[in-house]
């Protein structure tokens, strides 16, 4: 098609019109809140590397999931900080461990919201790495049955969603059969499939305590080089029985989004990391960008991409903006 005859901004001249031909949507259907839970009471403590986002103790959270809800935004996903760690990541499966006592006070006190827990073992562990280790290594298959008994727990506790991140090969499938084996065949499982070994989590381990302290997380998280080896991350973890897969990050990982929806026919979810959250909030506090318009072009554009869902620190500043 050639101009004259074709003119684009015909149908940019006014905003009906731009959004009758509008592709994409945001919208707070979409969005999943991230939460940090700690021990305590009454605690609403800001963490410092992400603005506007705070660890609560079980009552605040609580009362701030309220609002959450009444936001309109559907699910949380769950994240505890428990008082002690060690080499077995006990507290993680624990009836009374952080994230049960805060499943169960939420699915008392806060009906109609999602609760989803993220099933990892490193915040409960000395090391701080995702599963059991011998030395320096970090085993896999022994790491599975923790992850299996974590998840039901969580179930027991009240959790409506597990999503595990640890990147153990085979864990949505020992997940699943565990689940199932507790008589939780309905409850859905979204894995982070496609997570990356990322710079960009770097204010999330502040957050959740949860930094490795030896090595780092390169031997089971994915390699940011590789574009093709999602697609086989993907594929795995569907044939295990995910029910919704996540690409991590989100913002620099726009392609491995795009290839995700594009191969696979189950919802796809993205997770706008704390990185990526931190950078906007530094340049907007300093007055360098526009703080809502770059984070609403930001989630649009991982919509964009193919993202069906977004995991944001934004989402109740956007809930409040999308009104
Ligand atoms: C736990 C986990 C991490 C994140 C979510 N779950 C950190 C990591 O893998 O080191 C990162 C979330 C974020 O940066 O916002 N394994």
């Amino acid at each position: 098609m050639y101009f004259p005859i074709y003119r684009p901004r015909r149908l940019r001249q006014n905003e009906k019109l731009r959004s009758l031909v509008r592709e994409t949507q945001l919208s707070v259907n979409d969005l999943i809140y991230p939460m940090f839970v700690v021990p305590g009471s009454g605690v609403t403590q800001e963490i410092s590397s992400m603005p506007g986002v705070f660890h609560y103790s079980v009552d605040t959270l609580t009362e701030q999931v309220k609002a959450v809800r009444d936001a309109g935004i559907p699910a949380i996903i769950l994240f505890g900080l428990p008082p002690d760690k060690d080499e077995g990541a006990s507290g993680a499966f624990k009836a009374d461990g952080i994230v049960q006592t805060a499943l169960e006070s939420l699915k008392k006190n806060v009906p109609d919201i999602i609760l989803i827990t993220d099933v990892c073992l490193c915040e409960y562990m000395s090391h701080g790495h995702c599963g059991i280790i011998d030395g320096e290594e970090i085993l896999n298959d022994p790491t599975l049955e923790i992850l299996a008994k974590t998840a039901v727990s969580h179930v027991k506790a009240g959790a409506d969603i597990v999503a595990p991140s640890d990147m153990m090969d085979g864990r949505i499938m020992a997940i699943r059969e565990a689940l199932d084996d507790n008589d939780y065949s309905n409850t859905p499982i979204i894995s982070y499939a496609a997570k990356y070994s990322s710079a960009f989590y770097g204010p999330f381990r502040e957050a959740a305590d949860s930094a490795p302290q030896f090595g780092d997380r390169r031997s089971y998280q994915m390699d940011p080089a590789n574009r093709r080896e999602a697609i086989r991350e993907v594929s795995q973890d569907i044939s295990e029985g995910a029910d919704i897969v996540m690409v991590k990050p989100a913002l620099t990982y726009m392609d491995i989004i795009a290839d995700v929806k594009r191969e696979f026919d189950l919802p796809v979810a993205a997770y706008n990391v704390s990185g990526e959250y931190a950078m906007v909030k530094a340049a907007a506090a300093r007055g360098w960008i526009d703080g809502k318009k770059v984070t609403l072009e930001t989630l649009l554009s991982m919509k964009r991409a193919g993202a069906d869902i977004i995991l944001t620190y934004h989402a109740l500043e956007v809930a409040e903006w999308l009104k």
